[in-house]
């Protein structure tokens, strides 16, 4: 139907589609849908560049945007989530952009017919982050065959690491893990190897720092700031050790001079703000394929790499 839910949904080859849609896009190619198309955005939880990118890229694509903001919503009066997205079925939309802070809330929204999204669910997945991460990196090597990529920091409650190294990994690269051993999540570093922060990043390709996602701790780290930088964070140092052509990322909102020392979050092989322009090209060839007839998508089939 067009749904996004995990990176699972995608083959290898719909995946190369999609970056090969967003690469158009990013060339002011134009698409726009059959018919007026009406699609909501429903944030449950804070976003600033997952919802402002998907507003830019409904925008540029001349769709309807019906406003919704779950803080003078029905859902303040009980409503569940699956009324609510029953309720923007029933009264037109095409499809719907949904970030939720539980995971996988999804599953409770299996008999809605509308195209769902996934903005991001707790510390489930975060589909369109890595696509957009996925552009960025293919931009940059023209392939992710043998790119070593170092994920570096909160593992166990990144939904991008699970994403990204889900993804990473089929299209071929290699993926190394690196932070504190209490964020480690076995079952997302099963496929890929743990290194020590020093090795990791001078062998990386890409350095992926994840950001500290202390909304979904239940205890804490017991480091201060400048621990977690000079321990697991890249710093002015440890960027003087990258490879020549190497690239860093990081998700965002960054947490400065934890995670990544300040004066590198805008340094000539940071991408961190191309990763952003990227959100709102992935976002319109996402739309585009939700809002696409099963035989539209068919008829499309590009291959890149
Ligand atoms: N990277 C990301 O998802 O950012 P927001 O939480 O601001 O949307």
């Amino acid at each position: 139907m067009g749904n996004l839910l995990t990176m699972g949904d995608l083959s290898a080859e719909e995946i190369k589609k999609i970056l090969a849609d967003a690469n158009n896009f990013s060339k002011d190619e134009g698409w726009a849908p059959n018919q007026s198309a009406f699609i909501a955005n429903l944030f449950f939880e804070p976003s600033t560049r997952t919802k402002s990118s998907f507003e830019m890229a409904e925008r540029k694509l001349g769709l309807q945007v019906i406003p919704f903001e779950a803080n003078t919503s029905s859902v303040l009066k009980g409503e569940t989530l699956y009324d609510t997205v029953k309720t923007l079925q029933s009264i037109g939309l095409s499809a719907v952009v949904i970030r939720h802070e539980k995971d996988r809330y999804f599953d409770e929204l299996s008999n809605i017919n509308i195209p769902i999204i996934n903005g991001g669910d707790g510390c489930g997945h975060h589909p369109t982050q890595c696509l957009l991460d996925l552009l960025t990196i293919h931009q940059e090597f023209g392939s992710f065959t043998d790119l070593n990529i170092a994920i570096i920091g909160d593992i166990l409650h990144s939904r991008v690491a699970r994403s990204n190294s889900e993804a990473l990994m089929r299209l071929g690269a290699n993926v190394c893990f690196s932070g504190p051993p209490e964020w480690f999540d076995r079952q997302i570093i099963a496929n890929g190897s743990y290194l020590p922060i020093d090795e990791a990043i001078q062998t990386a390709d890409v350095v992926m720092l994840l950001r500290i996602q202390h909304e979904r701790h239940q205890e804490h780290l017991q480091l201060t700031k400048q621990q977690y930088h000079e321990q697991y964070g890249l710093t002015i140092a440890r960027e003087k050790s990258m490879k020549p052509d190497s690239i860093i990322m990081h998700p965002a909102p960054v947490n400065r001079n934890v995670e990544i020392a300040s004066a590198l979050v805008e340094c000539g092989r940071s991408r961190i703000f191309k990763q952003m322009e990227n959100g709102v090209y992935v976002r319109m060839a996402v739309l585009k394929r939700a809002l696409q007839t099963p035989m539209e998508r068919e008829m499309e089939y590009v291959i890149i790499d």
